[in-house]
């Protein structure tokens, strides 16, 4: 049953509150698990994915803004402690454990933005699709880097890898005008 769009809007702004406090979790988390890692190149690598996440957060609060809408203030507590105390724990943590649970992280914000896309289109918000697929391209490419790091990790005999994200076209793939207007922007 196709849904209302009143009420792909109220999903949409649930799903958007639900990411922007992701965030800021993402956010400490990575800068804790930055400083956390022995390797430069890799340590730089996270330092670049923290200010990923540090700029959707700040593209996440405009779409809500947008929308006339906010973050929870109880979820930004709890999602600014969670980030701290995980970035704490990566300090601690070894190398396997902040990786894999980054990966898992990552894949699931995937989706979440895909989501946000769906709903953004079935609520008529055809002008904030492209931002939101573009920060599913780039958890894409956070997951990617994070699943890479653990590959061949004796601990993934504990730990199963998780399935891995379809192909990263396929993001767009159900969206030809936008996928169209990347394709311009990149010729032109
Ligand atoms: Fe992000
Ligand atoms: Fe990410």
């Amino acid at each position: 049953m196709a849904l209302h769009s009143s009420d792909s809007r109220a999903r949409l702004i649930g799903v958007l509150r639900s990411a922007c406090s992701g965030e800021l979790a993402a956010g400490y988390a990575y800068r804790g698990h930055g400083k956390s890692v022995s390797s430069s190149e890799v340590r730089e690598r996270i330092r670049i994915i923290e200010g990923e996440e540090w700029h959707h957060r700040t593209l996440v609060q405009g779409l809500l803004a947008e929308l006339g809408a906010a973050p929870s203030s109880t979820r930004e507590a709890l999602f600014w402690l969670i980030g701290k105390t995980i970035g704490t724990f990566c300090r601690v943590g070894g190398f396997f454990i902040p990786m894999y649970g980054a990966g898992l992280l990552e894949q699931s914000n995937i989706r979440e933005y895909e989501e946000a896309a769906v709903l953004a289109r079935d609520a008529g918000l055809t002008g904030m699709i492209d931002c939101l697929l573009t920060m599913a391209e780039v958890e894409w490419e956070h997951e990617r880097f994070f699943r890479e790091q653990i590959v061949g990790h004796w601990m993934l005999r504990i730990f199963p890898l998780w399935k891995a994200p379809p192909p990263k076209e396929t993001i767009r793939a159900s969206y030809p005008r936008e996928a169209a207007a990347v394709t311009l922007a990149a010729i032109g």
